[in-house]
């Protein structure tokens, strides 16, 4: 392969990221791969017996999932929530609620000391508690996105849930 061909397809490679039309990233895509990301920290949470690395894990929940929360709230569920059927209305109100339920365990997580029973209660709990939310999330919010906005409107979705990710401040 020549210098020229190389160039010339790594400036196609690039325009095809960055020219409006073409493939975008979808929000959903981005949703799965944060929370496979945040089951797998809690996964190796409730199996940690180090307080150490049990500190640490909750710091990288902490950062990976408030911002998640936060930004799907504003994005997708209230995207949902302004939709017009009552199951629709009822999904949004529910992942809030969870959303809520998932928050107060990680500050309580957060203030107890690592590695006492305590600790691993609260672990537990919000590993069972995210766990139960994703997998209906998946399902009923999901089912609504994908029923009601266009690809179009799921790529513009993608774009302003990384925006708000980043004007989430994680304490
Ligand atoms: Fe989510
Ligand atoms: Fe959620």
């Amino acid at each position: 392969m020549t210098v020229r061909t190389t160039l010339e397809q790594a400036a196609k490679s690039v325009m095809g990221a960055l020219t409006p039309g073409e493939s975008q990233p979808d929000i959903l895509d981005t949703l799965q791969a944060e929370h496979d990301e945040v089951q797998e920290l809690l996964g190796k949470l409730v199996d940690s017996d180090s307080a150490r690395e049990q500190k640490q894990l909750v710091e990288k929940i902490k950062r990976a999932l408030v911002p998640h929360t936060k930004a799907e709230e504003k994005v997708v569920y209230d995207a949902v929530l302004a939709l017009r059927g009552k199951e629709a209305k009822i999904d949004g109100n529910e992942g809030y609620i969870e959303h809520g339920l998932a928050d107060a365990t990680l500050k309580k997580l957060d203030k107890l000391t690592a590695n006492t029973p305590e600790f691993k209660a609260a672990a537990k709990v919000l590993k069972e508690l995210i766990s139960h939310h994703v997998e209906e999330e998946e399902r009923n919010i999901w089912a609504q996105v994908k029923e009601n906005f266009s690809d179009k409107q799921r790529e513009e979705m993608h774009r302003e849930f990384l925006a708000a990710k980043k004007k989430v401040k994680v304490a």
